[in-house]
């Protein structure tokens, strides 16, 4: 099979195999590009994590992982690049200018007809509206694919700031759900904001 061919060369493409319909690899806003990463790239998302990583501990499950290795972040973009490619999530890269300033994804843990948007900022960039203007952005993306009727992002109720951006928005709070907390600052209850194409004024313009 043609992924399998790709793996094998070692080489990641961004030629999607026949009949696979990956999610956009690149989204742009007026301020921001969200673009998937390279492995090349490696290094440069490593220094933002680093420098971001007591910012990012007490709300994200991975940071606990932190600091990989080169290597291992090397086979991290590579295993999001496959998932990318067999029609899987996608995750981006934020620039702005070309500097890297936080990390986003759709997801599609949901289900189908459904994308979960994911996000953090890098410390320096923080309230400058990015967050929000890429779920904007990533909302309207998701409505322009076939199929998608619901755009999700969950956020831990402890996590003010990460609430602030879809209510910002105007998603739905539709379910508040608990879960073990998976980051040390998480309350366990997890709440669930909904959007539809019919709340979302952007949709207009699809
Ligand atoms: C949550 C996070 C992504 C917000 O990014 P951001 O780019 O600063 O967010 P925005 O600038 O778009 O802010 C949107 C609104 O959120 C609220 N907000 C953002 N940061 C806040 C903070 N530290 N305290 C209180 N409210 C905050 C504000 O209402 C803000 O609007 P305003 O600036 O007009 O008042 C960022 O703080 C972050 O990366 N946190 C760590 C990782 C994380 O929690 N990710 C989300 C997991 S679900």
């Amino acid at each position: 099979m043609a992924v399998n061919a790709v793996r094998n060369a070692g080489e990641m493409s961004d030629a999607p195999p026949p009949g696979i319909k990956p999610l956009p690899g690149r989204v742009t806003s007026p301020r921001l590009t969200l673009r998937r990463w390279h492995h090349d790239e490696a290094a440069t998302l490593s220094a933002g994590v680093a420098a971001s990583l007591e910012h990012l501990r007490p709300w994200m499950p991975w940071a606990r992982f932190e600091p990989l290795t080169l290597t291992e972040r090397v086979r991290l973009i590579e295993g999001w690049t496959r998932d990318w490619e067999e029609g899987g999530d996608v995750v981006f890269g934020i620039f702005l200018d070309g500097e890297m300033i936080g990390g986003a994804g759709l997801h599609r843990r949901s289900g189908p007809g459904t994308l979960d948007i994911g996000y953090w900022i890098h410390v320096d960039h923080v309230r400058h509206g990015y967050a929000t203007e890429l779920t904007a952005a990533l909302t309207t993306t998701a409505f322009g694919i076939d199929g998608i009727q619901v755009v999700h992002v969950q956020t831990d109720e402890a996590n003010e700031a990460s609430a602030s951006v879809p209510a910002k928005l105007g998603f739905r709070r539709s379910a508040t759900n608990k879960r073990v907390p998976e980051a040390p600052a998480e309350s366990g209850r997890l709440i669930d904001w909904t959007m539809t194409p019919d709340m979302w004024p952007h949709a207009l313009h699809l």
